[in-house]
């Protein structure tokens, strides 16, 4: 029987109450165009929708994130001066913004079409399609002792993966150039990325796919029990100056990412007329405001609205005729073992304190994009202003507004991302430790006791799926590997 047939026989037994959804189990649980972003039948929420079959095949293959290797070498400068951290967080922006040329011309009138590296990278939906590509290739007593997938079985299903258009028959050619024609502009071109939340780098799909027994393991085990595991480690406190001990294997994955691994999470925000965007002030005297005002700092009350035209933030449209802007970017990237965290938002008043420093070399829209950046749970860096006194006064505000002292706490929030109370004053980082665990993030903000500081203090010793929670929650791959299991158990 050909690779393919046997999933599409079998799909229909797991169609339960989706009509119309014939492909769901290869695009795995994606939606087709029409049905994107609100179909009737199988309500998707307003910000997710999926990268399906016909995107991934106009694009292509994921671009690679492309690590600075130097990095690792800095660590201890990036922990020590808030300057160098700032200049290494943007060049990462970037890199993960740079315009990655597509395989053919899609835009009307345009050459070569582009898109944003991150927006070529994998979503869910391509590690599903590829690890149900892939899976059934496993004899029965492989899939019961959960062996790993051999690499040029992986690299096949990648591949296919990557122009699978053609073995889907719901896509006739008619169809196809239909799709094709109506990517009439910038807007439709990027729709193409979809507004899937969280993507993955080549080096980060991988890990994950390749991981898929050790997700599953982990998923069977009391990892999800994860109170009796947070603890402060035992002996002295670290230095903030040098750094954390080196992160141990994580149970969850074959081992930890690899630098150029790369994960990033997109908040879309619906645009059209009466849809104003919520916008923050992260001034000092705002931020000090809001960061004061109570025990549980939040980002719930904006401060503003605005309604930004293309140019002015990264706008798409989706094939239904909805467009949606970028109000916000999370990356992370595997340059330090402990990960760097990024985040980008937008802002009305784009060059003033976390916008101060931003190069000149981001294009428009990029430049209305506001940036912070932590690498480690404590602060090394001395300067409450960062450095950055002399020429960017805003912006050392606006970092003294949330400096605790050397050896006290970062801090790192997205206004558009870092929903729920205490999470205005959360870093990335210290929520993120728990990942792996099955804790969620309204359980780690609000038990102080175990997670003191809003999480923003290390408390664990281990780090079961090396900081990403994507394995168990949010994408929550190991359902998708677990469902994809018993479909093929005896
Ligand atoms: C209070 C907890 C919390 C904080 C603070 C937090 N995150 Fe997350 N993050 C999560 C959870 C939970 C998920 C998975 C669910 C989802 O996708 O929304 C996630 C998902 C992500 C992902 C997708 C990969 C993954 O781990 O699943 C990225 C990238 C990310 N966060 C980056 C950041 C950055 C950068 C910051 C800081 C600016 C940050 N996060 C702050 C809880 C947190």
């Amino acid at each position: 029987m050909p690779l393919l047939l046997a999933p599409l026989l079998l799909a229909p037994l797991l169609l339960a109450g989706c009509a119309g959804r014939d492909s769901v189990w290869l695009t795995g649980g994606g939606a087709e165009p029409e049905q994107r972003a609100g179909g009737d039948e199988c309500p998707l929420g307003q910000s997710q929708a999926a990268l399906s079959v016909i995107d991934r095949s106009l694009i292509g293959g994921p671009a690679g994130y492309v690590a600075d290797e130097s990095l690792a070498r800095r660590e201890r400068e990036l922990l020590t001066s808030q300057r160098a951290r700032r200049q290494v967080a943007w060049q990462i922006a970037q890199r993960v913004l740079a315009p990655v040329p597509l395989p053919a011309a899609l835009e009307a009138g345009a050459g070569q079409s582009q898109l944003p590296a991150w927006q070529t990278w994998h979503a869910r939906d391509d590690l599903t399609r590829i690890f149900r590509r892939a899976y059934p290739e496993l004899s029965a007593e492989q899939r019961a002792a959960r062996a790993a997938l051999p690499a040029a079985l992986l690299d096949a299903a990648w591949e296919w993966n990557d122009g699978a258009l053609a073995d889907f028959p719901e896509w006739t050619l008619e169809r196809q150039s239909a799709y094709r024609a109506a990517i009439d502009g910038a807007a439709a071109l990027a729709g193409l990325g979809g507004i899937y939340r969280v993507a993955y780098s080549p080096a980060a799909s991988r890990r994950l796919l390749d991981s898929y027994g050790a997700v599953l393991d982990c998923r069977d085990s009391a990892r999800s029990d994860a109170h009796g595991a947070a603890q402060p480690p035992a002996g002295p406190p670290v230095d903030a100056r040098c750094g954390l001990p080196p992160s141990p294997p994580p149970d969850c994955l074959t081992s930890a990412f690899s630098p150029s691994a790369s994960i990033v999470k997109a908040s879309w925000r619906r645009a059209g007329i009466g849809l104003p965007l919520p916008a923050y002030d992260t001034s000092a005297a705002s931020l000090e405001r809001r960061l004061t005002a109570s025990a549980q700092p939040s980002w719930e009350t904006p401060d503003l609205e605005a309604d930004p035209g293309p140019d002015e933030i990264y706008t798409l449209r989706l094939p239904n005729g909805n467009s949606f802007r970028l109000a916000a970017l999370h990356i992370m990237t595997k340059e330090l073992d402990h990960w760097i965290w990024s985040t980008l938002w937008w802002s009305p008043e784009p060059d003033s304190d976390f916008g101060a420093d931003r190069p000149a070399s981001l294009p428009a829209p990029w430049n209305h994009y506001k940036l912070c950046s932590a690498v480690a749970f404590d602060e090394g860096d001395d300067d409450p202003r960062g450095g950055f006194g002399e020429d960017h006064p805003t912006l050392a505000d606006a970092l003294e507004a949330t400096y605790e002292g050397l050896g006290g706490r970062t801090w790192c929030s997205n206004p558009y991302i870092e929903e729920g109370a205490g999470n205005a004053a959360s870093n990335c980082i210290g929520c993120h430790q728990h990942a792996g665990t099955g804790l969620r993030s309204e359980t780690i903000l609000a038990d102080a006791e175990l997670f003191p500081d809003h999480s923003r203090r290390l408390v664990r010793d281990d780090f079961p799926s090396d900081y990403v929670f994507a394995v168990s929650v949010g994408d929550d791959l190991a359902a998708m590997f677990r469902e994809t299991e018993q479909h093929y158990a005896p």
